[in-house]
Formats: structure tokens, C-alpha cells, sequence
């Protein structure tokens, strides 16, 4: 039906393209009594360093299934999961179980502490595991991680004799354990009052300040509004939230496709995102920060024209100020420089040119809306240039 047609070969690196976590065409069919079940169909999802990334999805629809893929807890039927540079789908049991435990810090729901250990002594586990820290520094680092959460004080407890809460805080405490890069968790507040969920939100939002990465399914949609990213799945299938809002005229199966073929990039404050003049290659939504629009008059002065926010797009306009709307990102130049705000840098998905085409060709309407806002952006670019 669309242009580009999946490929399941292996990616090479120069496809992973830096990203920290890479699902590719990645599919999982559980074996049941009635008969084989399909829980995530050809999924892609690319995750860059640093981010927040909240799935979303009604119950049952392969969020967790999705999660497990990720941490190697389950494996995948079809396709390939790379965390960093290692390729998870393919490690054997033993190796699985050291990479995660190095990687990965796990938070779940129902918080799975062990019943008999302290505190203190479930949060060295992890430790004494991975052969993490000279014996004698995993007491004392365990007791700083309680200190994070606040949970000093019951330290030589059990589990069962502090609230759900403290419970989830000691889990987070115990995920940090090894320091890894990534944070993976299931619904951590699905099992919290109002007020304990966000104590262990803001927990959360700290650790990736501090450059931690996450990835964690919620049910709490204003929570999910206060990441970077949202992942929709649904029936099996991801749809990227961003993509979903700059297009709020495409059908589900449009979104969803056009959801492989989507890449998170970073830009560090200042540098540019592409110059006037050079080849349109992709299209662009921020996710986060800022983008910044500079146009040289004719004196030659750059002036900002326009900075742009979550949820607004750019890289649409050559071809579409022009009228050639469906030849899209075709042939013609960037009539504008962007660039990444120097106050806050920015994040963005980018479509590329074949995708993009693809879509504004499958969907009259959502060509309409990027024609109108190419045509009010072109109509302002030239007042201000008049201006000047
Ligand atoms: N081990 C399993 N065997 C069979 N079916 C499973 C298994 N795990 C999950 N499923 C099914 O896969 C679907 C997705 O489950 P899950 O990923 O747990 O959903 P979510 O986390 O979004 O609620 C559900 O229909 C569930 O019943
Ligand atoms: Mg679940």
C-alpha cells in the first residue's frame, strides 16, 4: 500500500545511528491453548540517550510484552532488540542475565522485593550479583541509594513492614543498584495513591536530569504528558503520540506505519538542524526544547523569524510555498535555516523524504493542513523580510 517496504535483515551499525535502543520489526506470538496469539506485530521503536519515554496503551494491548522484549525477560518471535551495542535477542541465558543486571535497573508494578532480606540487603542483591563494587563499598553505596529515596531510616527492615509506597521507592533504590544507563519499568505507580505516585514520579524525573534513561509504561495519562516522548501501542502495534498530534488527519494504520519509519534525533543548543539552500531530505516534529527559524535578509542580517515547540513541525515548506505540494521535499532548496535554540537545544522525530511523500499522497486532508500552515509561514517570512 505505502512506498517503502520493510526490510528484516539485520541493521548494521551505521543503521542503528547512535541510538541507545533499537527495536526492529520486532514480532511476539505466545503459544496459548487456543491457538498461537499475535501480541506485537513488526514494532520499531528507537529511543535516543537521555530520554523519557512513556508507553501508553489500554490493558492488554502489548505494553508489557513490549517492555519484556526490551529487558530480555522475554524474547522476540521475529526481529532484533539492541540496547547500546549489544544485541539482546541474542544473548544466551547466562550471558542475559549479567548484561541486565550491569544494564539495566527493573521496576515493576508490584515492586518484587524479596521477602526476607532487609532493605538494605535487597538493594546490595544486585550488587553482590554482577560482582559490582569491592564487597566492603556495597553496604555503604546501598545506604546512599536509601538515603535518594528517603528510606534511610528503615534500612534493616523488611519488606512487609513498610507501606506500598516505601516499597516502590526501596525498588527504584535496588534498580540503581549497578548505576546502569537505562531504567525500564511496568506501571512503577499503577499501585500508589495519588500523592505517593507522584513522590515516586518526581523520583524518576530526577534520575533522568541526572542523564538516566527511561522507558516506562503508565496508565496516568497526565503523567505520560510530562516525558519527552509517548509510544502508543494498540492491538500490538506502536504509534508515536507526536506524530499522531502534527497529524491528527491520518488513520490509524497510516500513523502506525509511518511510526516505523520514524527517528528521534538531538540537537545540542546552537547547531544548526540544516541551512538555507541545502537538499530537503526530511521533515521534522519536536518533541522537546526548541527550534529556531533564521532567515538572512537581503542586507544580510540572520533574524529569528519564528521558534517553534513540542508538537509543531518544520522542513515542510520548499516545495509546499511553492504549490507543489505533492512533490514534496523534491528537487527544491531550504528556503530557511533552523536551528536548535540555544536556551534549551532541541529533540525531534524525523520522517524521511519517502515517508513523507507517501503520506501527504495517501492523505488529502493532512496535505490541506501542512499547505495552510506552509502558506501562513510563507506569507509571515515574507512580511517580516519586507519589514526589515
Ligand atoms: N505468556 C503469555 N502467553 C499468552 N498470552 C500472553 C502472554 N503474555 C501476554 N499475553 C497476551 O498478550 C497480550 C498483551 O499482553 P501485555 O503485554 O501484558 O499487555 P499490557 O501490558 O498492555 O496490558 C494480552 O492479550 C495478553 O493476554
Ligand atoms: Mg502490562
Amino acid at each position: 500500500m505505502f512506498g517503502r517496504s520493510k526490510t528484516t535483515s539485520t541493521l548494521s551499525k551505521a543503521d542503528r545511528n547512535g541510538h541507545l535502543i533499537i527495536m526492529h520489526a520486532v514480532a511476539k506470538t505466545f503459544k496459548t491453548a487456543a491457538g498461537p496469539f499475535t501480541a506485537l506485530k513488526n514494532v520499531d521503536l528507537r529511543v535516543n540517550r537521555g530520554e523519557f519515554v512513556a508507553i501508553i496503551g489500554k490493558s492488554g494491548s502489548g505494553k508489557s510484552t513490549l517492555l519484556n522484549m526490551l529487558t530480555g525477560i522475554d524474547r522476540p518471535t521475529s526481529g532484533e532488540v539492541y540496547v547500546g551495542e549489544t544485541p539482546v535477542h541474542t544473548l544466551s541465558e547466562g550471558q542475559m542475565a549479567k548484561w541486565r543486571g550491569r544494564n539495566l535497573g527493573i521496576v515493576f508494578q508490584f515492586f518484587q522485593l524479596l521477602p526476607t532480606l532487609s532493605l538494605v540487603e535487597n538493594i546490595m542483591l544486585p550488587m553482590d550479583f554482577c560482582h559490582m563494587y569491592a564487597p566492603r563499598e556495597r553496604k555503604r553505596r546501598a545506604m546512599e541509594l536509601l538515603d535518594m529515596v528517603k528510606m534511610t531510616q528503615h534500612a534493616n527492615k523488611l519488606p512487609s513492614a513498610i507501606s506500598g509506597g516505601q516499597q516502590q521507592r526501596v525498588a527504584i533504590a535496588r534498580a540503581l543498584a549497578n548505576d546502569p544507563p537505562i531504567i525500564v519499568a511496568d506501571e512503577p505507580t499503577g499501585n500508589l495513591d495519588s500523592k505517593t505516585a507522584e513522590h515516586v514520579f518526581e523520583l524518576f524525573e530526577g534520575l533522568v536530569q541526572q542523564g538516566k534513561t527511561i522507558v516506562m509504561v503508565t496508565h496516568d495519562s497526565d503523567k505520560a504528558k510530562r516525558v519527552h516522548r509517548a509510544v502508543i501501542v494498540s492491538d500490538g502495534e506502536v504509534l508515536e503520540e507526536y506524530l499522531a498530534r502534527a497529524f491528527s488527519t491520518l488513520s490509524q494504520e497510516q500513523l502506525i506505519w509511518a511510526s516505523h519509519n520514524v527517528e528521534p534525533e538531538q540537537h545540542e543548543p546552537g547547531s544548526i538542524v540544516f541551512h538555507s539552500g541545502s537538499a530537503p531530505d526530511q521533515f521534522y516534529i519536536i518533541t522537546r526544547g526548541a527550534a529556531e527559524v533564521v532567515l538572512r535578509t537581503p542586507d544580510g542580517q540572520n533574524i529569528v523569524a519564528a521558534r517553534l515547540t513540542p508538537g509543531q513541525y518544520f522542513g515542510e515548506t520548499p516545495a509546499l510555498a511553492r504549490g507543489a505540494s505533492v512533490a514534496l521535499l523534491r528537487g527544491t532548496e531550504r528556503t530557511a535555516t533552523v536551528r536548535a535554540a540555544l536556551d534549551t537545544g532541541v529533540e525531534v522525530i524525523t520522517l524521511d523524504r519517502n515517508t513523507f511523500n507517501a503520506l501527504i499522497a495517501q492523505s488529502e486532508p493532512t496535505r490541506e493542513s501542512l499547505d495552510e500552515t506552509a502558506d501562513r509561514r510563507y506569507a509571515e517570512t515574507e512580511a517580516l523580510l519586507k519589514k526589515k
